[in-house]
C-alpha cells in the first residue's frame, strides 16, 4: 500500500509517501517545509501559518510524489492530520486532502497528531513497536503513555500547564537566545556550569506512589518562574545566560527521566519511545538512555527529522487506521480528544 500523508497542524507544511503494511511500512519520501515567518514574532501566528500552508501545500505534495516516483493515481490511501492544532492551518490540509481523495476516488483517513507521533519512531527504528512507554514532548503537548498495542493507549500523565517545548521556547526568549527556544537553549546549556543554578524539579518529590495525583503528571510554569527570578537577580545576566540555560535544562531532564522510569517500573515495559520536537534534545536522549539502561530497558528515539512535525508519521498512522477509512468512518471521528483508544490510567 502507498499512503500519502499531509500535515499542516502548526508551522510545518509536510507531505510524505509511506509504503508497506503495518510495522513493515517505510518512508519513501518526506518533504517538510518549516515556515520561517514566525521567528520575528517569537511564536506561531495562526493566520500567517494558514496562509503559508495554502501557498506551500500544492508544491510540497507534488515534491513528495515525484520524490517517490509516483503519480497521484498510484496512491492507495490519503491520510491527513485532523487535530489537534491551529484550526485554520488544519483546515488547509483537510480541505486539500479531501480534494485529492475525491479526485482519485481513494479513501481518506483523518489522523490524530499525537497518536501519529507515537508511530513516527517506528519508521526509523523497527524495534520501536508496542508494548512500550511513550513520552511525547512537543511545543504544544507533553504526554506520558503506556502503549500495550497500537490503538490502545493508557494516559499516565500530562502537563498541568506549559508543554515542555513551550517552556524551552519561553526560556529561550527570556534569555534573549531567539525562537524556537529548544535548539538554542540546548546549545547554550552545553557551555553552562551545572553547579551555578539549581532550579526546582516540579512535582518530583511530593508524590511518591502511582495513584498520587502528580506521580506521572508534569508542570513547567513554576520552573519557568524560577528562571525569571534568577535572571532578575543576576548581576550579569549576559554572562550567566549559558549557566541559566544549563540549570533549566538539567531540571527539565531530571523530571522527564524520573517520571519515565517510574512509568517503565509501573507498567513493566522494557522499551521507551520518545517523540515530539523536544526529542531532538541530545542531552535528554543521553540521560534517558543511561537511566533506562540501568533498568535493562532501551530508548527508541526518532531521527531529528521525524521528531518534529512531519507527514510520514501521519501516513503511517493512516495505514493503521486504513480499515476505518474503508468502512466509511466519518473524517471527524478522530479529531476529538481523547484520541481513539486512549483511556486515562
Ligand atoms: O513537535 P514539534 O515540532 O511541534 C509541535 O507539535 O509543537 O515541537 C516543537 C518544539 C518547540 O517548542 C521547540 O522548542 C522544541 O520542540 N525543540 C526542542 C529542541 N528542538 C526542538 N526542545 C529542546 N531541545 C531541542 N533540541
Ligand atoms: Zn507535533
Amino acid at each position: 500500500m502507498n499512503a500519502l500523508g499531509i500535515e499542516t497542524s502548526c508551522d510545518e507544511t509536510s507531505a510524505a509517501i509511506v509504503a508497506g503494511e503495518g510495522d513493515a511500512a517505510r518512508v519513501v519520501s518526506c518533504v517538510i517545509l518549516s515556515q520561517d515567518v514566525h521567528a520575528v514574532y517569537k511564536g506561531v501566528v495562526p493566520e500567517l501559518a494558514s496562509r503559508a500552508h495554502l501557498t506551500a501545500l500544492g508544491p510540497v505534495v507534488d515534491r513528495a510524489l515525484s520524490g517517490a516516483r509516483l503519480d497521484l493515481e498510484d496512491v492507495d490511501l490519503f491520510a491527513v492530520t485532523e487535530g489537534p492544532g491551529l484550526i485554520g492551518a488544519l483546515l488547509v490540509g483537510v480541505s486539500y486532502a479531501k480534494g485529492l481523495a475525491l479526485a482519485t476516488g481513494r479513501p481518506l483517513v483523518g489522523v490524530h497528531h499525537l497518536e501519529a507521533h507515537l508511530f513516527g519512531t517506528a519508521l526509523d527504528d523497527p524495534a520501536a513497536v508496542p508494548p512500550f512507554v511513550g513520552l511525547i514532548v512537543s511545543g504544544g503537548h507533553s504526554l506520558l503513555l503506556d502503549v500495550p498495542a497500537w490503538g490502545t493507549y493508557r494516559l499516565l500523565g500530562e502537563t498541568r500547564d506549559d508543554a515542555v517545548g513551550e517552556a524551552f521556547d519561553k526560556v529561550g526568549s527570556l534569555l534573549g537566545l531567539g525562537y524556537p527556544g529548544g535548539p538554542v537553549v540546548e546549545k547554550a546549556a552545553r557551555e553552562g556550569d551545572p553547579a551555578r543554578f539549581t532550579f526546582p524539579r516540579p512535582m518530583l518529590h511530593s508524590h511518591q506512589r502511582p495513584g498520587d495525583g502528580d506521580y506521572f503528571d508534569l508542570s513547567m510554569s513554576g520552573l519557568k518562574t524560577a528562571v525569571i527570578h534568577a535572571v532578575r537577580a543576576s548581576e550579569n545576566p549576559a554572562a550567566d545566560t549559558v549557566h541559566l540555560a544549563r540549570g533549566f535544562q538539567d531540571a527539565v531532564i531530571e523530571v522527564l527521566v524520573t517520571k519515565t522510569v517510574r512509568a517503565v517500573d509501573a507498567c513493566g515495559r522494557s522499551r521507551v519511545v520518545l517523540g515530539g520536537g523536544v526529542a531532538c534534545n541530545r542531552a535528554l536522549r543521553e540521560a534517558m538512555a543511561a537511566a533506562l539502561a540501568r533498568k535493562g530497558a532501551t530508548l527508541h528515539a526518532p531521527s531529528p527529522r521525524l521528531s518534529t512535525d512531519n507527514a510520514a508519521m501521519i501516513a503511517r498512522a493512516g495505514i493503521f487506521h486504513a480499515r476505518d477509512a474503508e468502512s466509511g468512518r466519518a473524517l471527524d471521528a478522530s479529531a476529538r480528544l481523547p484520541f481513539p483508544g486512549l483511556v486515562r490510567a
